[in-house]
């Protein structure tokens, strides 16, 4: 099996995997895969919302079928990444690695400063990817999200994209 090491498209499994815009059409999937990726998932509201300027919405396919999404908002010059989720079948083959190489390029082709995303204290796996694709822990916020019993700290991380 193919691991990314570029920002390239890697045969998974045999197969081809391509990056495009998201589409509102693309929602049942984004939302079956959005209720296997976390406890407090968005609702189909929340990512309607994001259709709109100011907005990168990005899907990637294996083959027709979608596997992950990211969701990006860009304020002045500077990009937040608010969501990020791959398949849990498709987890741990370079997917996530991919979709986020492909919006930080993105970002930056579009001239943004900096990537600032929050990440649960919790989310090792997340974390680490954050951290070897080069963002910083910055801060925490206190109490950021919702948990099974009370909130859960935010690790505030970036990625300078140009001086
Ligand atoms: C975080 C997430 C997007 C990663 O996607 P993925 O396609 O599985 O990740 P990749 O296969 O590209 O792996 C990239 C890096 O993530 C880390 N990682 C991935 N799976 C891991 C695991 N099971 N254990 C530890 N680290 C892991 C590693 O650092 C890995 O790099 P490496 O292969 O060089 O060691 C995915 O786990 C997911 O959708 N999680 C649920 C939603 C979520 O938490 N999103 C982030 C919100 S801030």
């Amino acid at each position: 099996m193919n691991k990314v090491k570029d920002g390239s498209c890697p045969a998974v499994y045999g197969s081809e995997l391509a990056i495009r815009p998201l589409e509102s059409k693309d929602l049942p999937e984004v939302m079956n895969i959005e209720l296997q990726g976390y406890s407090h998932p968005w609702t189909e509201r929340i990512f309607l919302d994001c259709f709109k300027p100011g907005y990168r919405l990005w899907g990637i396919n294996e083959n027709r079928v979608l596997v992950g999404y990211a969701v990006v908002s860009y304020v002045l010059d500077e990009a937040h990444l608010l969501n990020l989720c791959v398949h849990p079948g498709y987890r741990g083959q370079g997917v996530g690695r991919l979709l986020l190489r492909h919006l930080i390029g993105e970002a930056a082709r579009e001239n943004m400063n900096q990537i600032l995303l929050e990440v649960r204290l919790s989310n090792n796996i997340a974390s680490k990817l954050y951290r070897k694709e080069g963002f910083e822990e910055i801060g925490r916020r206190p109490r950021y999200y919702p948990a099974a019993s009370g909130w859960e700290d935010a690790r505030v991380m970036a990625l300078l994209l140009q001086s």
